[in-house]
Formats: C-alpha cells, structure tokens, sequence
C-alpha cells in the first residue's frame, strides 16, 4: 500500500482564494442560473448558530464553520489549478506511479457520441476496464444484496435538496449523497442540512468531469480537494466511497482513487435517466421504470441512479418511496449496503471518529478501522 499521510491531505494552507464571484451552478448535465454577488452570510450572522452542529461527534479538531469566510476561501473556485495543489498530494502520487501502482494508461479522448475511446485499446479489455462499457472492476460496487435497495442521490447540493431531506427526515430514512465538491462550496446552507440530518456524504468529484480524460495530477485534484471539504466540514470523516460523473472510470482511475484516496467506487444497476428532467424523459415514464423495478424480482438488490437536481426529479424518488416499502425492500443509505460503513475513520454520519491525522489515507488500517466490516462488492 502507498504510504499517503492525512496530514499530506489536510495539512494545507492555502493561498486566499477570491470570495465566491459569479459562477454557474454545476450539475451532471446542464448549466443552469447562477447566484450573484455577496450572497454569503458573515461568520457572525445568526444563520451560522441555526446550523450549529451540538451533537455529533467529531476528530476534536476545531474547524471553521461551513459557509465561514475562513471556510469559503480555502477550496478552489471551479477548476482546480493543480499548479497550486499542496506538495505532498503531488509527492503522493508520484510514489504511487514508481511503486507501480498506477497503470501506464493514457487519458480517453471523448468521440463524438461523448464516449471515452483509448486509442488501439478496447476499453473492455483488462488494460482499459471502462465503466462507461460496463466492465466491473473487481472490489467496485454495481449491485445491492438481494431484498436491499440503495437509496443515494448525486449532484448536490442544490436549490432542490432541501425538499427531498425534509422528506427523508419525515420518513426517517438515511440516504448517501454522492457530492460535487463545487456544488458543497457554494450551496453549504444545503450541504450543513445534509449532516445535520445525519446523512452519508460521498465523493462525486469537484467539478464532475469525465474522470478517464484527465491527466493523473488532474485525478489527484478531483478527488482531494473533495474529500478534503468533506472531512473538514464533517468533524473529520474521511468518506470511503465515490461515484464516477457519467459511470466513466477505468483501471488507471480506480487506482488512484483506492492507492491515494482508500476509495471504492459504486455504480448503479439501474437508471432513472432523471438528470434528463424536465424534457428529456417525463415522471410518468419514471413512474413506469421505477413500479417494473420496484414490483420485479428482489435478486439482485437495486441500486438506482438518481440525481437531487431538480425538483422534478426529487418528485420521483418521493412518488416512489411509497411503493419501494410496500414491495418490501430493505431501503439502506447506499453506503452502507452489504454492511459497509461510510467513512474510512468513523462508522457512521453520527458515530465517534477516528482522527484521521498521521494515519495513513488509503492504507489499510485506515481503510479498516474502526469498523470490522471492509467495504465489499455487493452480488
Ligand atoms: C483541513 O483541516 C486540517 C486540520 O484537520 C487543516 O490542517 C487543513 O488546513 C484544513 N484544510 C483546509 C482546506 O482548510
Ligand atoms: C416542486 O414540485 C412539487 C410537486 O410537483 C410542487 O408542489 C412544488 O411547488 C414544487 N416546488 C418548486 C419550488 O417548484
Ligand atoms: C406511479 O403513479 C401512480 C399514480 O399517481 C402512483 O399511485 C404510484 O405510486 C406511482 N408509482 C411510482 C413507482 O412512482
Ligand atoms: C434491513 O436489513 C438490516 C441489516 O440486515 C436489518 O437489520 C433490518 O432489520 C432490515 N430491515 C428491514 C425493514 O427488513
Ligand atoms: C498499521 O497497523 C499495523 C499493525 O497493526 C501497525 O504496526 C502500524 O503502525 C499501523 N500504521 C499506522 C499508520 O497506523
């Protein structure tokens, strides 16, 4: 295993980044409005002390608050620069690629279709394992347990959350929020209700791009500067799984995600195609795949994609959640199918944490503890 420190992750101090200047709304598909000008609260607003987290446990570490000034100017504005990213991450990898633990793969070119394409290399073949083909990396998660539904969303935050964890809290259901780290920066009002909830918080990239174009530094940035608002903003919780924007991973993803970040990937068995809402699919038609998978066989478990990206398409997870119970399924946060637990260092949104300071990112001692259950590919 490569030896990445914590402190290599968090022990960064930034140049001031600018204060939030006008910047679009990133979602999977769409570029959509944007908020303008000082929209931020002051550190001694009352919104902070509404937001105010009393009970759950966190590394003893004192952070910011979420949506802080001191909080708001340490993460990137869009784009990673990955010119300016924290010398250890970029010494992490490094000894990653001469430990040979990264494959000579070279980035996809998207083709016209907007699939990845490799050259002379298949992108099912051993060397190449594309999610976007459905090639299944051994240890990735595509499937939940029989009789188990994953419930996850990705995208968020955004202006439509809070509606869909108003009605997770009334139905006092956990879910997994598979992040962009952008969309955490600049909606932290929806993001702090998130954990508040007690909700899983999972990595969904920083700007969400088509993972296997990029470069190796470039992967670096992604998941770090996600993983590291997540573990700053959460008492210290090192998330244990992310999901890759569009399916699109490979082998040479997958290895930096697990040698440097201890990540596991999880996939969908089954897709909604709700990003396409409004316009390009309609509730109804997602009322007829949802009520086929939902009144089918049990075998295997069903993790389906959807997406807390607009209201319609909160509209049809909560349409839905009535007939997942009826028909007896057993509705778990998606991080926590199969026995897993979400985080690399606590064993749950509201257990104690671990702190992840000297311990090794990755390694598996981090990847294990505290829990006795290991993340785990489902059926
Ligand atoms: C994250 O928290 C650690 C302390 O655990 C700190 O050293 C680091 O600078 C913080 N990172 C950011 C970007 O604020
Ligand atoms: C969201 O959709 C619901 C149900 O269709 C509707 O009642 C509600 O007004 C909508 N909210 C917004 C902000 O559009
Ligand atoms: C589909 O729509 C019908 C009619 O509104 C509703 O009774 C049913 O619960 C919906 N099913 C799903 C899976 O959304
Ligand atoms: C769901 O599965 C968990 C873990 O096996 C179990 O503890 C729980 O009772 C089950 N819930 C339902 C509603 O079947
Ligand atoms: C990992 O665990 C081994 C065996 O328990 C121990 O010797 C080692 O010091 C641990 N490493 C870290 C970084 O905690």
């Amino acid at each position: 295993m490569i030896c990445v420190v914590a402190a290599v992750l968090f022990g960064l101090s930034l140049a001031e980044a600018a204060i939030l200047p006008e910047r679009s709304v990133i979602t999977d598909h769409t570029s959509a409005g944007s908020l303008g000008g000082k929209w931020y609260h002051r550190d001694d607003h009352p919104a902070h002390a509404l937001f105010k987290r009393q009970s759950i446990p966190g590394d003893g570490v004192t952070y910011p608050a979420i949506g802080s000034k001191q909080w708001l100017s340490a993460y990137p504005q869009g784009l990673p620069d990955t010119s300016k990213l924290p010398q250890e991450w970029v010494n992490a990898l490094n000894a990653a690629v001469a430990a040979g633990k990264i494959p000579d793969l070279a980035p996809s070119t998207n083709n016209a279709a907007g699939l990845p394409t490799y050259g002379s290399l298949k992108p099912t073949s051993p060397e190449v394992c594309s999610g976007t083909y459905q090639c299944q990396i051994a240890g990735d998660i595509w499937a939940a347990p029989d009789g188990f539904l994953g419930c996850g969303f990705d995208d968020g935050p955004l202006p439509p959350s809070p509606r869909l964890y108003e009605f997770l809290q009334q139905q006092n259901q956990r879910a997994t929020h598979f992040f962009i780290g952008e969309n955490m920066l600049q909606y932290w009002q929806e993001f702090q209700q998130a954990i508040t909830n007690g909700d899983d918080i999972a990595v969904h990239t920083w700007t969400h791009p088509y993972m296997t174009t990029l470069t190796n530094i470039e992967l670096v940035a992604q998941f770090g500067w996600t993983m590291e608002i997540i573990h700053n903003s959460t008492g210290g919780r090192l998330p244990r799984f992310w999901r890759p924007p569009y399916g699109d991973s490979d082998v040479r993803v997958h290895a930096i995600a697990k040698e440097l970040f201890g990540l596991t990937a999880i996939f969908w068995n089954q897709d909604t195609n709700d990003w396409m809402l409004p316009g390009g699919t309609t509730l109804a038609k997602i009322n007829t795949s949802m009520t086929k998978w939902l009144t089918g066989p049990k075998s295997p478990g069903l993790i389906i994609l959807e997406h807390e990206l607009s209201n319609d398409s909160v509209q049809a997870f909560i349409d839905a959640y009535p007939v997942m119970k009826a028909n007896g399924w057993n509705i778990t946060s998606t991080a926590e199918l199969a026995g897993n637990v979400p985080y690399q260092n606590a064993d749950s949104s509201t257990a104690p944490v671990t702190p992840a300071n000297g311990v090794i990112v990755g390694d598996i001692n981090s990847s294990e503890a505290p829990s006795t259950s290991s993340a785990t590919s489902a059926p």
